[in-house]
């Protein structure tokens, strides 16, 4: 499993049009004799390249969307990583309705979407199947998907959890996809940009012994990190420019 390849670009809105631009071709380069599916993340972060990617020329009408993972809230809720990706991207391209597939959180309890989920994860992509590219964010504490550092980051023979976020996260119940999945997926990016964001950029990206999950989640054939200016830091000399 490759190294993450960090690419630095100027702004934040350059880096989640480049990686609208990256996520779409990987969308048209993916083999067709496998599922093609897109795994996507929610925050505050990932929206610009999802408007971006509605603009890009993609096989919508073969794509599978899966979301990373959600907050245990209805779809109308302000907090749900549905809503946000359906208003950005999912509204706005010829994608069948069949082919989207969101977290049940009208289900009785997280647990119980949990497990529908890992069920329809299954039937789609197979046991062992993965993501053609998944869409990725950081926190500032070194979690990505709902994988927060001092919870379990393995989960052998599952594809989806629930999992408790931190008393400070916006929703405490999640369901995420597993470190196992992105692991059989094919191309993971992550998108990180801010200021905020400087410093875990640099424990995860140059201490190779980071434990953060942020650090330890990688695809199976790529792992790209699209950072700009800000979230790149002093780490960022070393990084690679794009095109070099
Ligand atoms: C979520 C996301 C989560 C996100 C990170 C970064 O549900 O919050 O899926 O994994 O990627 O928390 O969030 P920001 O983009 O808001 O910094």
């Amino acid at each position: 499993m490759p190294s993450p390849t960090p690419f630095l670009y100027d702004s934040a809105a350059a880096a989640a049009h480049a990686g609208a631009q990256q996520v779409a071709e990987a969308l048209r380069e993916a083999p067709d004799d496998v599922p093609l599916a897109l795994g996507v993340s929610g925050g505050s972060t990932p929206a610009p390249l999802y408007r971006a990617l509605a603009d890009e020329d993609v096989p919508w009408h073969r794509l599978q969307v899966f979301w990373i993972d959600e907050r245990f809230v209805p779809p109308t809720d302000e907090r749900s990583n549905e809503r946000l990706v359906r208003e950005a991207l999912l509204n706005r391209v010829p994608i069948p309705a069949a082919n989207i597939h969101p977290v049940p959180t009208h289900l009785p309890t997280a647990q119980a979407a949990a497990d529908a989920y890992d069920a329809t994860l299954r039937r789609v992509l197979g046991d062992q199947g993965g993501l053609t590219v998944a869409v990725l964010g950081v926190g500032e504490d070194g979690h990505t998907a709902s994988l927060f550092p001092g919870q379990p980051l393995d989960h052998p023979g599952r594809r989806a959890v629930h999992t408790p976020a931190p008393d400070t996260s916006p929703v405490r119940d999640r369901i995420t996809v597993t470190r196992e999945l992105i692991a059989d997926s094919s191309t993971a990016f992550f998108l990180v940009t801010g200021m905020k964001k400087q410093d875990i950029v640099e424990r995860c990206l140059c201490d190779v012994e980071s434990m953060l999950p942020a650090a330890k989640v990688h695809a199976r054939d790529e792992t790209i990190w699209l950072l700009d200016r800000e979230a790149a830091g002093p780490c960022g000399v070393a990084l690679k420019r794009p095109g070099l």
